[in-house]
């Protein structure tokens, strides 16, 4: 009889560490690497958020290849830490910070301004920054600080830089998840605070659904942007959750999940891979183009986000039109 218990919970044991074993091999063979050798010298690229995770490695990639990386960061010592250890890792020198707190459009109209006087080309602007679990609070700007941080800012943020990108072939890429397919935007609470893991995942639709109507609009122009989930990465957006289920998480992403630098490959792909120009406004994982979710799948959402987030970001007044 114990014996038997015995052999049971030996076997119910060895299937489950085949389970586990099988779906870390499945993670690990389906984790896409952007094999590209494009080389990015004479080509300037800005990453958001690029102090640490995913956008760091992002601007290692692109500074190994010989661009100009701007990394556009909020916090002064994390950035010129940043640029200190990207410059030490590639032997590239043509990194550089600008300051940018994406909770509060002053600051992102400062940051474009300066890049529109200071730079003569922009080639590929990563919308990567993003953070969750930022409370109830509202920006500067009276919007719901989640709303602002990842998705309202990047808009504000891209349109300013437009006309730059313009002059040559170029490209966005925003950084989106896949619980954007969950998401369900309320026209009438755009801006305001609903529930904290709602919010997140409406940022995420957001940020599809302006890629899509982007490419719309810019279909005949040298700009070209995509959307993409990079996948369930170790990195600091965990950062707000309570210490006891952090450390879970994260355990179990280390486990079983992506590392910073799997985690930036598709945001890379999109960058640099050569033709996806005929792709423009597709999302991407793991280095594939997918289908759209089925929440981002409405033209006429697209359009209606488009048109409120102009309004909200107050794209058309006078400042922006000089
Ligand atoms: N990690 C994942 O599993 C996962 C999954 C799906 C999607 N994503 C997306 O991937 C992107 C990168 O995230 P990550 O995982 O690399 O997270 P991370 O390590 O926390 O990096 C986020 C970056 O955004 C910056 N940031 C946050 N708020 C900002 C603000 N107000 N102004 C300027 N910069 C700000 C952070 O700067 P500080 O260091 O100064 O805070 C940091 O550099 C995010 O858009 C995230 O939503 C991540």
């Amino acid at each position: 009889m114990i014996l038997d218990i015995m052999l049971g919970v030996v076997a119910a044991g060895s299937l489950t560490a085949l389970c586990l074993v099988s779906f870390k091999l499945y993670i690990k063979l389906t984790t896409g690497i952007c094999y590209s050798q494009v080389c990015l010298r004479g080509k300037t690229t800005i990453v958001t958020g690029a102090n640490t995770g995913i956008g760091y490695q992002t601007a290692i990639d692109f500074a190994k290849r010989g661009a100009k990386v701007i990394l556009a960061c909020r916090d002064e010592t994390k950035a010129r830490e940043a640029v200190s250890e990207i410059i030490k890792e590639t032997n590239n020198s043509n990194v550089v910070y600008k300051l940018v707190d994406l909770t509060s459009f002053t600051s992102v109209r400062k940051f474009a301004n300066d890049i529109n006087s200071s730079e003569e080309r922009l080639d590929i602007l990563v919308n990567n920054a993003g953070a969750g679990r930022l409370g109830n609070k509202l920006t500067e700007d009276g919007i719901a600080i989640v709303m602002q941080t990842n998705y309202f800012s990047h808009f504000l943020l891209t349109m300013l830089l437009v006309d730059l990108m313009k002059k040559h072939p170029s490209r966005i890429v925003n950084v989106s998840a896949v619980g954007a397919s969950a998401g369900k935007i309320d026209f009438k609470k755009l801006t305001s605070f609903t529930t904290e893991a709602n919010q997140y995942i409406v940022t995420k639709l957001c940020q599809i659904l302006f890629t899509i109507e982007f490419a719309r609009r810019y279909k005949n122009t040298n700009i070209t942007a995509y959307s993409l989930h990079p996948g369930v990465i170790k990195t600091e957006i965990f950062r707000n959750l309570s210490p006891i289920f952090r450390w879970f998480i994260l355990f179990l992403i280390d486990t079983f999940f992506k590392t910073a630098r799997e985690g930036a490959q598709t945001q890379i792909y999109c960058a640099i891979e050569n033709g996806l120009e005929k792709y423009s406004g597709e999302h991407f994982h793991d280095c594939k183009m997918v289908k759209r979710y089925k929440s981002a799948r409405d033209p006429s959402l697209a359009e209606k986000l488009w048109q409120e987030s102009e309004r909200i970001v107050k794209l058309r007044s006078v400042e922006d039109q000089i």
